[in-house]
């Protein structure tokens, strides 16, 4: 039998989604719990975390279970992910045997790996994750690669909890791109439209230029998502129009997939887009709207003061529904 992963929410139905959803509502009711009693959880970060690595280690040891924390190449040797090399280089040891040791040790492995903004044909095989999944006999949780399925579930309890309904359906939903000095992962923009599609609402891709539309991949599975649930998808690069009725404003940066590995070119393209910023004037065009972003944010470069000391921003709520998504996401997997 194939062990069941969490590596994106498109691989889960929506009642396995759903379920994961209660699951977390009844967590944040209730802290502690034994889904996790004697187990382990080795959590793997390749790139930095705050929201990340805390909640999954308090969750953990809420749910009963103890967390380890690893960062290869820091604390610990550095992984060879190709296959048939001659190791005569920096790594020390393959992901073959890695992810098989730890799963002698963990009961669940997890991983953050984000691309390495060389060459997106690379990057988007998603190579660590998916190298993880297959050596690993125990499940192997995304914990943000070139995809963050754990920030999707937060940032979805969260509406449902401002909307007062799980059913999100019909709400109109803009993802924007905002602006940012470095050209930033895609990772929570390919989640948020995948999301955003699947929970049936009337999602708009606003960003500055054709360059700036997502990876087919993810612009195909929010597609897919719409004909399945009954929302729908458009890509528009007029603020206004964008902003006009809107019931939620989600923000994100990320960099121009024809860039990469050349991102020279893009700085000065990116830098004619400052006015992307999420001010109160654009507010103001929204249903009353709400206002999220995954964090970590630079005030007044992606968004104002003002936007984030509002009522309408529940920035705060997505990243505490971190912790409770992320228990569910465990005890569902530790306890098939
Ligand atoms: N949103 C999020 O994943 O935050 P961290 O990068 O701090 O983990």
């Amino acid at each position: 039998m194939s062990v069941k992963h969490f590596l994106n929410t498109q691989d889960w139905s929506r009642p396995e989604l759903d379920a994961l959803l209660d699951q977390a509502r009844a967590f944040k009711q209730t802290k502690l719990g034994d889904q996790l009693k004697g187990k382990a959880v080795a959590l793997v970060f390749f790139n930095p975390s705050m929201r990340t690595r805390t909640s999954f280690e308090l969750g953990t040891f809420q749910l009963g279970g103890h967390a380890v924390v690893l960062q290869p190449g820091k604390d610990a040797w550095p992984i060879e992910f190709d296959l048939g090399t001659v190791m005569d280089g920096d790594t020390e040891e393959h992901i073959a045997e890695v992810a098989k040791v730890l799963a002698r040790y963990a009961d669940i492995l997890a991983v953050r790996a984000f691309p390495k903004f060389v060459d997106w044909q690379i990057d988007r095989q998603d190579r660590v994750l998916a190298a993880f999944a297959k050596y690993s006999p125990v499940p192997v949780i995304n914990m943000e690669t070139i995809t963050h399925p754990c920030q999707e579930l937060a940032h979805i309890l969260a509406l449902q909890e401002h909307f007062g309904t799980t059913d999100l359906r019909g709400k109109k939903y803009v993802l924007t791109w905002t602006y940012h000095p470095k050209p930033l992962n895609t990772a929570v923009a390919n989640s948020a439209l995948t999301i955003a599609t699947r929970m049936g609402m009337d999602v708009t891709l606003l960003c500055p230029t054709p360059d700036y539309i997502l990876d087919e991949r993810y612009m195909g599975w929010a597609q897919d998502n719409v004909a399945e649930s009954g929302g729908s998808l458009q890509v528009s690069h007029d603020i206004a129009s964008a902003y006009a009725g809107a019931d939620v404003v989600y923000a994100k940066s990320w960099g121009a997939l024809p860039f990469f590995g050349n991102w020279g070119p893009e700085k000065p393209i990116r830098d004619q887009y400052k006015h992307f910023i999420v001010d109160e004037a654009k507010m103001a065009l929204t249903n009353n709207g709400v206002f999220s972003h995954c964090l970590p944010l630079r005030r007044n470069v992606k968004a104002t003061d003002g936007v984030m000391d509002s009522p309408a921003c529940i920035a705060i709520n997505e990243a505490e529904n971190r912790l409770h998504v992320q228990k569910a996401i465990m005890a569902a997997l530790a306890n098939p």
